[in-house]
């Protein structure tokens, strides 16, 4: 059902307590997620995005309870992944006649989707829609994630609706940043943008600095995922200039897959001679195999540096290392550093290759890694101690 979040602005979305993947298999999300939409009610009304296509259908009940839908003057779509253009079918079933107003990317990839000949209207940044006491003014934000993405702003109540942007798969009936656990709400922010925006990071950048610039009242920020930002919505936005800048902290992950435990060992020496080396740097080991890889992308976003070990498997290295790097390399992690190590028995290929994959990902290689024969001894994994407080002196 419907939450009044203005006098003018209901929240009509569905909160997906059950989701705990996204894009297929591509996104873990623990916490669940929501598709928000919202319906505004001036002299005019206007909805903005549905819900994805499980729940089209409840969407649109759960959206008569609030409105009778030939009420409904306009539909605003500001991204058009099927988890917000999802519920479109079966309410344009009902309101076949209603203008859809989105960008001309937008309207070509409804039609890609649905193929149905709506009522389109093409809007460009600065273009206006009135509705009464307050006007909806669209920004254009291609590529924030998809080149039909756009921002709308609501004049009035001074509400940005940013869709993707600044939004989190966190489900929560309480909506508003101030009513949920911080540290939850920005960790999943980091994982959602580690995982979908940072590719997009010079974007990110120029998007916001030219919002800003227009000097616009900010009173909440309306997210297409997750909860929205009520209590000082700037604080998502000064957040994201930093995490668009390359971000990292005082951290250097190690992620690993291991056969029989040498690789292991040689993580956790490495580990070791990092820490000795420097104390007040945060060392995190994952095991690839074992952790989420989203979750492990989120700790590398974070993290200044990080090694990739992996045993030489069938002349090259493991099919959990193999997803990560392909995911490092596509998501363009900016001014990180980076080695390999491994354990191997006799080509010992691993270490070369992983090295020449961080390289083609754009990382910054700190040296040619290590690698051990068979097990580990102790004289072995002394060695690997030294390497870590290397690696760490020399970043
Ligand atoms: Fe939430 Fe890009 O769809």
């Amino acid at each position: 059902m419907g939450k009044q979040i203005t006098p003018k602005v209901t929240w009509v979305g569905k909160i997906d307590w059950e989701l705990k993947t996204f894009h297929g298999d591509e996104l873990s999300t623990h916490k669940g997620s929501s598709y928000n939409s919202y319906l505004i009610r001036d002299e005019k009304t206007a909805l903005i995005d549905t819900s994805w296509i499980p729940y089209d259908k409840e969407f649109v009940n759960n959206l008569k309870q609030e409105i009778e839908l030939n009420k409904i003057d306009y539909i605003i779509m500001q991204h058009n992944e099927c988890d917000h253009s999802g519920a479109l079918v079966e309410l344009m079933r009902e309101i076949p006649n209603t203008p859809i107003y989105c960008t001309a990317k937008g309207e070509a990839i409804i039609r890609g989707h649905y193929h149905k000949d709506w009522n389109f209207v093409n809007i460009k940044t600065g273009d206006t829609l009135p509705l009464g006491e307050t006007t909806l003014t669209f920004v254009e934000a291609p590529m924030l994630h998809w080149p039909d993405t756009m921002f709308t702003y609501m004049s009035g109540e001074n509400i940005l609706f940013s869709n993707d942007g600044f939004g989190q798969h966190f489900a929560t009936e309480s909506l508003f940043n101030d009513a949920v656990d911080s540290s939850e709400v920005y960790y999943e922010a980091m994982k959602y943008y580690c995982n979908i925006l940072n590719l997009f990071s010079p974007m990110v950048t120029k998007k916001i600095k030219e919002i800003l610039a227009m000097n616009l009242p900010l009173n909440m920020i309306c997210p297409s995922h997750g909860i929205i930002w009520k209590d000082n919505p700037e604080q998502i936005v000064e957040t994201y200039l930093k995490w668009a800048d390359a971000y990292q902290e005082n951290q250097i992950t190690l992620v690993y897959d291991t056969m029989w435990q040498s690789t292991r060992l040689m993580a956790q020496a490495i580990a070791k001679g990092i820490q000795e080396a420097d104390g007040n740097v945060t060392v995190k080991i994952l095991n690839a195999a074992k952790e989420d890889k989203n979750d492990i992308l989120t700790e590398i976003f974070k993290s200044k540096a990080f090694l990739i070990g992996c045993p030489t498997i069938n002349n090259g290295y493991s099919y959990a290392i193999a997803g990560l790097l392909e995911m490092i390399k596509g998501l363009k992690f900016k001014k990180k550093k980076a080695a390999a190590f491994g354990s191997y028995g006799w080509s010992g290929d691993a270490v070369k290759q992983l090295t020449e994959k961080l390289q083609n990902a754009g990382i910054e290689i700190v040296n040619d890694g290590i690698r051990k024969l068979w097990v580990p001894d102790n004289a072995m994994l002394e060695d690997c101690k030294e390497y870590g407080k290397e690696f760490v002196k020399s970043l």
